[in-house]
């Protein structure tokens, strides 16, 4: 496998394990709940469940396409821009749900858009790649 498509699925099971440590821990106390739920969420969604889809994506849609992946150098700033955005996110959500502003707003307000020019990067990457087969 790809380096890159290797590093997409290690970090999916890290942001796995830390959204569902989070997950219990908002259990184990619920009047913490309403600061770390978008965390949790997110972590979950965003972190396992999409960068978990993007590694399996990157290494199985061009070959059932019968292409080479249209940039591979557009996977690698992906992965950095969706790791370190969600990072971000994940780090400055329960501060803003604290009511912080100034830095913790504006880190998450950037760390977001550099997770949605991750997703975005990844749907122009993955278009561009699947074509047609005729059979
Ligand atoms: C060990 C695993 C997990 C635990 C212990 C856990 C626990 C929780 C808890 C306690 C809540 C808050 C419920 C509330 O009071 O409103 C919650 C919400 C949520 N969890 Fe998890 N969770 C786990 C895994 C997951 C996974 C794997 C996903 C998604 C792939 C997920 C998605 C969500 C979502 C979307 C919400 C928000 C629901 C809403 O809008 O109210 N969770 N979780
Ligand atoms: C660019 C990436 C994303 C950004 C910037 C973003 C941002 C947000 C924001 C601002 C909220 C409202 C949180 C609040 O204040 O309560 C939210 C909620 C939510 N998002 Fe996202 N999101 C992103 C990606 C995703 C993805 C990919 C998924 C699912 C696959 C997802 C699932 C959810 C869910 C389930 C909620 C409701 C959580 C709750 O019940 O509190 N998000 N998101």
């Amino acid at each position: 496998m790809e380096r890159t498509v290797v590093w997409y699925l290690r970090m999916s099971l890290v942001y796995f394990i830390a959204g569902a440590i989070i997950g219990f821990s908002v259990l184990l106390w619920p009047g913490e709940a309403g600061y770390y739920i978008s965390t949790h969420v997110h972590l979950n969604l965003l972190g396992f469940m999409s960068m978990m889809i993007y590694g399996v994506g990157y290494h199985i849609l061009p070959k059932f396409s019968g292409r080479h992946m249209y940039s591979p150098m557009i996977m690698k700033v992906q992965f950095w821009l969706s790791n370190a955005g969600l990072t971000g996110m994940a780090v400055s959500w329960p501060f803003v749900a604290r009511g912080s502003e100034g830095t913790a707003e504006t880190m998450l307000i950037l760390t977001s858009a550099m997770s949605l020019l991750a997703v975005i990067l990844f749907a122009i990457n993955i278009l561009k790649t699947v074509k047609v087969v005729q059979m």
